[in-house]
C-alpha cells in the first residue's frame, strides 16, 4: 500500500493536497454517503455477501452499511469512518452513472478477474444487471457492475496508490511535487464474514461529475473544509480528515447526471452551532458559486442538527450534527432484520 509513514499508528498530521502536512482537526468529516434502492434485501446480500460489508437495518426503509475500514476505525475508536446509507423508495427515480459509482480496492488484478467471473456467473443472486468489461484506465485495473437498482459498483486493483498518497503528491502541475511531505499510512481492515471479494477489499471511494472541476474547488476547501487535490487533469478528490475521498471527475456540464437529494454525501460536525456556522458560510457564497439550494437548519432530537446544499453541479451535501457515536452504536447492536 503505497509507501508507508514510518509511524504506523492513525496519523497526527495528513497531506493537505497543497503540499502541506495539516491537524486532521481542521477538516471536517466526510462521513456517509446515500443511495437509493427499491429493495433493502436484494442490496443488503450484494453488499453483505459480494462486498464483504456489515449491514444493519436502523430505521424503517433505512440501511446503514460499513466496510471493513470503517469497521477496523469505529473499533479502535477512531471517528474517521466513511459509511453507506441506503434509502428504500418505492421508485428509482434517477438512476446513477458511471461518475456516481462507490469503488472498492482489491488485491491484485487477478483478483479482479476472479471477482468479475463470480459477478457474471451469480448476476441474478447478486441482482446485478450489467457486468461491464475490465479497463486499465488511470493507473488502476477494474471494472464496473451495475445492480437491479441502478447502483454502480467498482471493484478495482489501485497498484497500491491510496488517496492519502494523492494528497501527500498534490497536483499534477504543483511546482516541487516531489518535495512535498509524505503522511500515507498503512490502511488497517477489520475482518467481516466471508464474501465474494478476498479479506483485503474495502470502500476507498465514492465519485461526482463536474461541470469545471477549478470552479468548485475553494468551495470544497475553504467552505466546507474538505481537502482537494487534482492528482490527474480532469479530477478533483476530496476528503475530509478521513482516508475515504470522493473522486469528482470534469467532462463539462453535459456529463453530470442529475441526483435527487437520495443521493447525497453527509458531513457530520461536532455540535448544532458548527451547524449554524457552516449555514451562515455557505449561505455567503451561494452566488459566487452558483448553488442551487441551501435549506434551512432542521433539528431533529435523534439527528441533530441539519441542512442541505445543492452545488452547481447538483450534488447534494447534508450538513448535520448527528453524533458520531450513535452512528458507531448502530452496529453494535444486533441487526434488526
Ligand atoms: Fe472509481
Amino acid at each position: 500500500m503505497g509507501k508507508p509513514s514510518e509511524d504506523a499508528t492513525a496519523p497526527t498530521r495528513i497531506a493537505s493536497g497543497r503540499g502541506q502536512l495539516i491537524d486532521p482537526s481542521s477538516l471536517v468529516h466526510l462521513a456517509i454517503g446515500t443511495f437509493a434502492t427499491t429493495d433493502l434485501q436484494a442490496t443488503r446480500r450484494l453488499l453483505e455477501n459480494f462486498l464483504g460489508m456489515e449491514c444493519v437495518d436502523y430505521a424503517a426503509g433505512r440501511m446503514m452499511a460499513r466496510d471493513r475500514r470503517a469497521k477496523f476505525l469505529m473499533e479502535r475508536g477512531d471517528p474517521a469512518f466513511f459509511v453507506l446509507d441506503a434509502i428504500e423508495i418505492p421508485k428509482i427515480l434517477r438512476p446513477q452513472a458511471m461518475l456516481n459509482h462507490w469503488g472498492f480496492s482489491v488485491a491484485s488484478e487477478a483478483e479482479v478477474d476472479r471477482i468479475r467471473e463470480i459477478a457474471v456467473r451469480q448476476a441474478v443472486d447478486f441482482d446485478l444487471k450489467r457486468i461491464l468489461p475490465t479497463t486499465g484506465m488511470h493507473g488502476s485495473y477494474g471494472f464496473y457492475m451495475i445492480d437491479k437498482q441502478d447502483n454502480w459498483w467498482e471493484i478495482e486493483f489501485r497498484k497500491g496508490v491510496t488517496n492519502d498518497l494523492y494528497f501527500s503528491r498534490g497536483d499534477w502541475n504543483a511546482e516541487g511535487r516531489d518535495s512535498f511531505p509524505v503522511a500515507n499510512p498503512p490502511l488497517a481492515l477489520a475482518a467481516t464474514s466471508a464474501a465474494v471479494v478476498g479479506d483485503e477489499a474495502f470502500l476507498t471511494h465514492g465519485t461526482m461529475a463536474l461541470g469545471d472541476a477549478d470552479a468548485s474547488r475553494t468551495f470544497y476547501e475553504d467552505i466546507l473544509r474538505l481537502r482537494t487535490v487534482r492528482h490527474v487533469p480532469p479530477a478533483l478528490v476530496t476528503a475530509g480528515a478521513g482516508d475515504f475521498g470522493v473522486v469528482g471527475l470534469s467532462f463539462g456540464a453535459k456529463k453530470i447526471q442529475d441526483q435527487l437529494p437520495e443521493n447525497r454525501f453527509v458531513i457530520l460536525v461536532d455540535g448544532d452551532d458548527a451547524v449554524a456556522d457552516l449555514r451562515a458560510r455557505v449561505q455567503d457564497v451561494t452566488e459566487t458559486y452558483g448553488l442551487l439550494s441551501v435549506s434551512d437548519v432542521q433539528a431533529d432530537e435523534v439527528a441533530g442538527a441539519s441542512f442541505v446544499l445543492r452545488t452547481a453541479d447538483r450534488i447534494w451535501f447534508e450538513i448535520s450534527s448527528r453524533p458520531r457515536q450513535r452512528v458507531i452504536e448502530l452496529f453494535e447492536q444486533p441487526s434488526r432484520h
